[in-house]
């Protein structure tokens, strides 16, 4: 696998793609790279792709208040997994080369940023937004992944695709789990041995607020049953939320796709997760 730091070099590396007749997928991601993005990296493989990993960590998309100092960063054993999965090239640019003096633009997808998370992290799609279109920008590719544990950043970027005429394949990759439940997620190494193992009541609540809503339970009983058995495990609840899976409007028709979504913290951790709900087939 190449690792390459300069965009000059990167259209180099993918014209040679090209020149070979592959079809490119790119992977963008912020590092601490766990099993959750080798799910993202398999399925880029898929048809023969060559696949195309980004390492940034984008200090756009932090508050100012938020852990972008601590986020892990650890790009030589990412490095490692990368090329064991079977990754062709690594994008790792530094924060010069990605934003370079004078930078001044911002995307701003309107509507579908600006609750749940974006209510809670003013500016946090603007920054992830910004990213994905330079990234998109940069290598060009058929096809990008996103994992659905950050649904609401996938259904900004389906959004943004769109808007902006990108003609770039967006594919959502579904949440990997850890063996009791808990959504793999960069941050979750922030967690104590106490927090992590409480941590489990965030994917607990969901699926049991999602299966009483199924059964035709009152939406809002089921929403205050999970924000209690959350702060019974010790969370701070930012919001539970049933919200239609592409607009993420947060009063949903029934007879539409539905997502079930929560942000919470534990302690210094801030975890989020999210499940489908599908009303359609009951009573
Ligand atoms: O999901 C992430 O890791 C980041 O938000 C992304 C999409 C790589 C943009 O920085």
């Amino acid at each position: 696998m190449q690792t390459i730091r300069q965009i000059v070099l990167l259209r180099s590396a993918i014209a040679a793609f090209r020149a070979e007749g592959a079809s490119v997928a790119l992977v963008p991601t912020m590092g601490a790279l766990h099993d959750g993005h080798m799910a993202l990296i398999e399925a880029a493989k898929r048809d023969g792709r060559k696949v195309v990993a980004s390492i940034f960590v984008n200090p756009r998309q932090f508050g100012p208040n938020e852990d972008l100092a601590r986020y892990p960063r650890r790009e030589g054993t990412d490095s490692q997994m990368l090329t064991k999965a079977g990754c062709d090239l690594l994008w790792a640019p530094g924060v010069e080369e990605m934003y370079p003096d004078g930078f001044a633009t911002n995307i701003s997808v309107t509507g579908v940023s600006d609750g749940l998370d974006g209510a809670a992290r003013p500016g946090h799609f603007d920054g992830v937004a910004t990213v994905v279109a330079k990234l998109f920008n940069q290598v060009r590719p058929d096809v990008a992944l996103f994992g659905e544990k950050d649904f609401q950043q996938l259904a900004v970027i389906r959004r943004m695709v769109l808007d902006l005429d990108f003609g770039i394949e967006i594919i959502g990759v579904p949440t990997q789990r850890e063996d009791d439940g808990l959504a793999r997620s960069s941050r979750n190494i922030y967690l104590d041995e106490s927090e992590r193992a409480r941590a489990v009541a965030l994917p607990r609540a969901l699926g049991v607020a999602a299966r009483e809503i199924e059964r035709g339970g009152e939406v809002a009983t089921a929403l205050a049953s999970a924000h209690d058995m959350l702060a019974a495990a010790g969370f701070e609840v930012d919001y539970v939320s049933l919200v239609d899976a592409e607009t993420l409007d947060e009063n949903p028709a029934p007879d539409r796709p539905l997502r079930l979504l929560a942000a919470a913290r534990i302690g210094t951790t801030r975890l989020i997760d999210n499940i489908a709900v599908d009303l359609r087939n009951h009573p």
